[in-house]
């Protein structure tokens, strides 16, 4: 057992400041469990939302010594024991109270989203799906929705105008989990294009870099789903193709 300082952002959205806290923190504990122990023994009001305590439910999402991670998969003893630990709500969403942050527009978001269209299965009634495809997906649907790669992102993170217009990287993955499925039928790009704003978005990976679940997010879902939207919009013969079939939308030569 060791005391320690654990300094916690205090307000809301009329404004706040970190406070110092001192803390018994015992071998094994991680952020959060030192956060609940001021909760419980120094500050009632403090509110912060977790629900599994095992990285699995996405609640405790917080800003820990200015990066992005889960309070819940973070032990106190990655940090200097002599340092004060700095632990701040996420800076992309509206803040309701001291490390709860509104999260809802991507629950709008999740709303535009057409779902799982699945075709019609074999004559003998069975869905087959090669193993390679099923693979491809599986590593989307690892997401939480700890949406610790919204918050970082610079294309929300510091210009809150394009939310409006750029559903972010979490919404990439799930795009990507649905337009990869080997049985989906629903054609998707128009919206990845449009609506979700994939062009804003250059490829810096740090979203990658902070996904708890490691999911390559730039790498398997936003540049396969770019790729997709030039071969819709750009590629000639595929424009000639699909609009022979009566299914593209827009014009060729359109921007990215
Ligand atoms: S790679 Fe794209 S989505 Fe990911 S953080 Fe960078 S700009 Fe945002
Ligand atoms: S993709 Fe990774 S970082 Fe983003 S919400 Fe899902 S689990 Fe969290
Ligand atoms: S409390 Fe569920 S992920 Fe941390």
């Amino acid at each position: 057992m060791a005391l320690r300082t654990i300094s916690i952002y205090r307000g809301d959205s009329g404004g706040g400041r970190f406070v110092d806290f001192q803390v018994d923190v015992e071998e094994g504990n991680v952020v959060l469990d030192v956060v609940l122990k001021v909760q419980a023994e120094q500050a009632p009001d403090l509110a912060v939302r977790w629900n599994c305590k095992a990285g699995r439910c996405g609640s405790c999402s917080a800003e820990i010594n200015g990066h992005p991670r889960l309070m819940c998969m973070t032990r106190m003893s990655m940090f200097p024991a002599d340092r004060p630990v700095y632990v701040a709500p996420l800076k992309t969403f509206p803040l309701v109270k001291d490390l709860v942050t509104d999260v809802s527009l991507n629950y709008q978001i999740a709303k535009t989203i057409p779902p799982f269209q699945p075709r019609p299965p074999d004559p003998d009634g069975l869905y087959r799906m090669s193993q390679e495809d099923v693979d491809r997906v599986q590593e989307f649907r690892r997401c939480i929705e700890c949406f610790l790669c919204q918050n970082v992102c610079h294309v929300i993170r510091d210009h809150p105008e394009n939310k409006a217009r750029f559903y972010g990287p979490r919404w990439f993955v799930r795009l990507a989990e649905l337009e990869m499925h080997p049985l989906d039928t629903a054609d998707r790009r128009q919206l990845i294009r449009e609506m979700a704003g994939v062009g804003f978005c250059n490829v810096t990976k740090c979203c990658t870099e902070v996904c708890p679940e490691h999911i390559k997010i730039t790498d398997n879902a936003i540049i396969p789903l770019k790729e997709r939207v030039v071969d819709l919009y750009f590629d000639p013969l595929r424009w000639l193709a699909d609009r022979l079939k009566g299914k593209r939308p827009g014009a060729v030569g359109a921007q990215q």
